[in-house]
């Protein structure tokens, strides 16, 4: 169970881009690849955020049998699944997966972020996020994009904060409890390519 290991050039782009001292919270938790083990804690925070309507689509609670294979869909080297550690217990987590399945898209990511309630406000997101963008290039990433209601505000100010635009709106798009909601496209480029229009 190691620590997820920066690179001299991801820490200092990190340093870089951050351009803040660490908050309490950044400097107590550790960042590390998820591990089978971590799947109930992983669950009960992104369950906690299932009830409340307003992060996810998901309508229904997930199970530890149901999510088996969550943490094998993702890989250290190319779509990573971090989880943030304070004081031994995952507080929140991280996770890279592909935006869309047609080659062209393969440098483009998408990311979600979870963080316990009882550690909000804490910088928690923001250091998973600030060492997610961090290690983009190293694994071949030139784009990522959050998908999130549009009336998720906490969501869409730590985005912003982030770097990340909003470029685009789905309306309408997703009905959760016969409430129609909209869906925001936070993004934010890693890498200028060459041909690319920013
Ligand atoms: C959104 C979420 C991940 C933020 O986690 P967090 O650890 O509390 O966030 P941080 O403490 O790192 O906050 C970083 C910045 O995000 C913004 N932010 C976070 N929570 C906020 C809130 N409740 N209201 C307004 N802004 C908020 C602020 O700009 C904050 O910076 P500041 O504290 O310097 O003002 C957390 O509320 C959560 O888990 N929500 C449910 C899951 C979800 O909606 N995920 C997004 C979809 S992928």
């Amino acid at each position: 169970m190691s620590a997820v290991a920066f690179s001299e050039k991801d820490q200092r782009s990190l340093r870089h881009r951050s351009g803040e001292a660490p908050t309490a919270a950044r400097k107590e938790a550790k960042i590390r690849d998820a591990v089978e083990a971590d799947l109930p804690a992983i669950i009960g925070i992104y369950n906690a955020a299932v009830a409340t309507r307003i992060s996810t689509a998901q309508l229904e609670p997930v199970t530890v049998a149901g999510r088996r294979d969550w943490l094998s869909e993702h890989s250290p080297n190319r779509h990573p699944f971090w989880v943030a550690e304070i004081d031994g217990c995952v507080r929140g987590w991280l996770s890279f997966k592909s935006f869309l399945p047609r080659c062209a898209y393969r440098g483009t990511i998408e990311l979600s972020v979870y963080v316990d309630e009882r550690f909000r406000r804490r910088g928690v997101a923001r250091h998973l996020l600030e060492a997610g963008i961090a290690r983009a290039p190293s694994l071949g990433i030139n784009a990522m994009v959050g998908l999130i209601f549009a009336d998720n505000e906490s969501s869409l100010r730590l985005f912003e904060r982030l770097g990340f635009e909003r470029w685009g709106l789905f309306p309408r798009i997703a009905r959760l409890d016969d409430v129609e909601r909209d869906l925001v496209v936070m993004g934010r480029h890693c890498t200028t390519l060459k041909g690319a229009s920013s």
